[in-house]
C-alpha cells in the first residue's frame, strides 16, 4: 500500500471549511481504490495562531513541512489582521521558502455549469494559467520613507532575473507540450515596462527554440483581459508573471463559472520541497462560518495533489466525480446558482466516487 504524508492547513475563513471538505472527499477516495493510505497531519496556522503567538507559522515552520509529500491549503486572510500580514506571513512564506516557482491554474467550464460569455460552447474555454510564482512584481523588495509626512515616498520593485524565467518559461513551454493543441501565449507587458517585460520576451523566444513543436503567439496583458472574453478558444496554455497571472487567473475562473470551483498547485517542479495545492479563492469574509462555501476548488486542488503524488487514476476518478454533480446540476452551491450548502455538495461528491 502506498502511503503519502499530507500536511493539511486550513487556515482562516472558509478555508476551515472546505479543507475538511476536501478530506473527507480524499479519505473516501483512498479507501475506494484501497491503493493508497493518506497520513494527513492538520496544522492550525493562520490568523487565530497569529492572536495568540505573534506569528502565522512557528519559526521552524518550513521545516517541519518539509517531509510531507504535499501540502493542502485553504485560505489566508481575516477582517482583524492586514492582508499584507497574512499573506506574506503564511502563503507566500511557503510558496517562496519551498521554492514553488510556478503556480499552475487550470481552467475550464465543468460539464452542467455554465460561463457569462453568451459564445461559449463547451470546449472553448480550456485553460491552464502558468504563473510565475517566486518573483516579478511579487518579491517583496521596496520599501517606505517619510512615513507620513507630505514627501513620502514607497517602492515595489519588480524583480526579475535570468534565472526566473527561464525556468518558468521551460515548465510553461513543457506543459504547453503536454495539452493536445500545444499552444502557449507569453503574456507580457513590454511596451510599457521596458526592462524586466522586454528581458522576459526576449527569453521566452530563447527557450521558444527549444519547443518547435509548440505554437507560441505573444499577447499583451491588457489585450489578453479582451482575448479572454472575446475569443476564448484562440487560448490554450498562457505564461504571465506573478501579478499579471494573478489577475488573469481571478478572471478566468469568473469566465468558467465561478472563483469558488478554481484550484491551484503551487509546485516545485524539481520535487526538492513539497509542492501546496488550494483553491485559488480567499477566505471569503461574507460567507464564512455559514456553511455556504464552495468546495469544489478544493476538491480540484485535491486532484492536482494526486496527479502530482502519481496516483493519476484516483485523480480521475475524482474528477469524473466532481464533473458528475456538477452535469447533475441539483446540488449545486449559490455562486453556482444552487441552494446547497459545503457538506451537502461534499456528499454529493463522496457519493459520485462510488
Ligand atoms: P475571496 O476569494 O475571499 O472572495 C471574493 C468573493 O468570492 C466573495 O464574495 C466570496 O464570498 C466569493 N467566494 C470566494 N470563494 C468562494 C467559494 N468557495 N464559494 C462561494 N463563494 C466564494 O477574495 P477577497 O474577498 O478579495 O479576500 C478575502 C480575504 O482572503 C482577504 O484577506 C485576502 O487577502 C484573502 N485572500 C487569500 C488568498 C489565499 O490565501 N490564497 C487568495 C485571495 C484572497
Ligand atoms: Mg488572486
Amino acid at each position: 500500500m502506498r502511503e503519502y504524508r499530507i500536511a493539511a492547513i486550513p487556515g482562516d475563513g472558509i478555508g476551515k471549511e472546505v479543507i475538511p471538505a476536501g478530506l473527507t472527499v480524499l479519505q473516501r477516495l483512498a479507501r475506494l481504490t484501497n491503493e493508497f493510505r493518506l497520513d494527513v497531519t492538520t496544522f492550525d496556522w493562520g490568523s487565530d495562531f497569529y492572536r495568540s503567538t505573534g506569528a502565522l507559522m512557528p519559526q521552524d515552520g518550513l521545516h517541519t513541512l518539509q517531509p510531507f509529500d504535499a501540502i493542502y491549503f485553504g485560505a489566508v486572510g481575516d477582517p482583524g489582521v492586514p492582508d499584507h500580514v497574512t499573506l506574506w506571513g503564511l502563503r507566500l512564506k511557503i510558496c517562496q521558502g519551498f521554492d514553488q516557482y510556478a503556480n499552475v491554474r487550470p481552467t475550464r467550464v465543468l460539464p452542467g455549469l455554465k460561463s457569462p460569455l453568451a459564445d461559449c460552447p463547451p470546449g472553448t474555454l480550456d485553460w491552464v494559467i502558468v504563473r510565475e510564482n517566486s518573483e516579478g512584481e511579487y518579491a517583496g523588495q521596496g520599501g517606505r520613507s517619510h512615513r507620513g509626512h507630505p514627501e513620502e515616498v514607497a517602492t515595489e520593485v519588480s524583480i526579475f532575473t535570468r534565472a526566473g524565467v527561464t525556468r518558468i518559461m521551460r515548465f510553461a513551454f513543457a506543459l504547453a507540450r503536454s495539452r493536445p493543441r500545444k499552444k502557449l501565449t507569453v503574456i507580457t507587458k513590454s511596451n510599457a515596462q521596458r526592462h524586466g517585460m522586454v528581458m522576459w520576451d526576449e527569453i521566452a523566444a530563447e527557450v521558444a527554440k527549444d519547443f518547435p513543436d509548440v505554437a507560441v503567439d505573444k499577447e499583451l496583458v491588457d489585450a489578453a483581459t479582451v482575448r479572454m472574453v472575446n475569443r476564448p478558444g484562440s487560448l490554450d496554455t498562457i505564461v504571465a508573471t506573478n501579478l499579471h497571472a494573478d489577475i488573469l487567473s481571478d478572471l478566468a475562473a469568473a469566465l468558467a463559472g465561478s472563483i469558488g470551483i478554481a484550484p491551484t498547485g503551487n509546485v516545485n517542479p524539481e520535487r526538492r520541497h513539497p509542492s501546496m495545492f488550494e483553491p485559488i479563492h480567499g477566505s471569503a469574509f461574507d460567507i464564512m462560518g455559514k456553511g455556504l462555501a464552495n468546495p469544489i476548488g478544493t476538491f480540484w486542488s485535491a486532484v492536482m495533489m494526486l496527479e502530482h503524488l502519481g496516483e493519476a487514476d484516483a485523480a480521475r476518478r475524482l474528477m469524473s466525480a466532481i464533473e458528475r454533480v456538477t452535469a447533475a446540476g441539483t446540488t449545486l452551491t449559490r455562486d453556482l446558482g444552487g441552494s446547497a450548502g459545503t457538506a451537502q455538495v461534499t456528499e454529493a461528491v463522496c457519493d459520485a466516487l462510488t
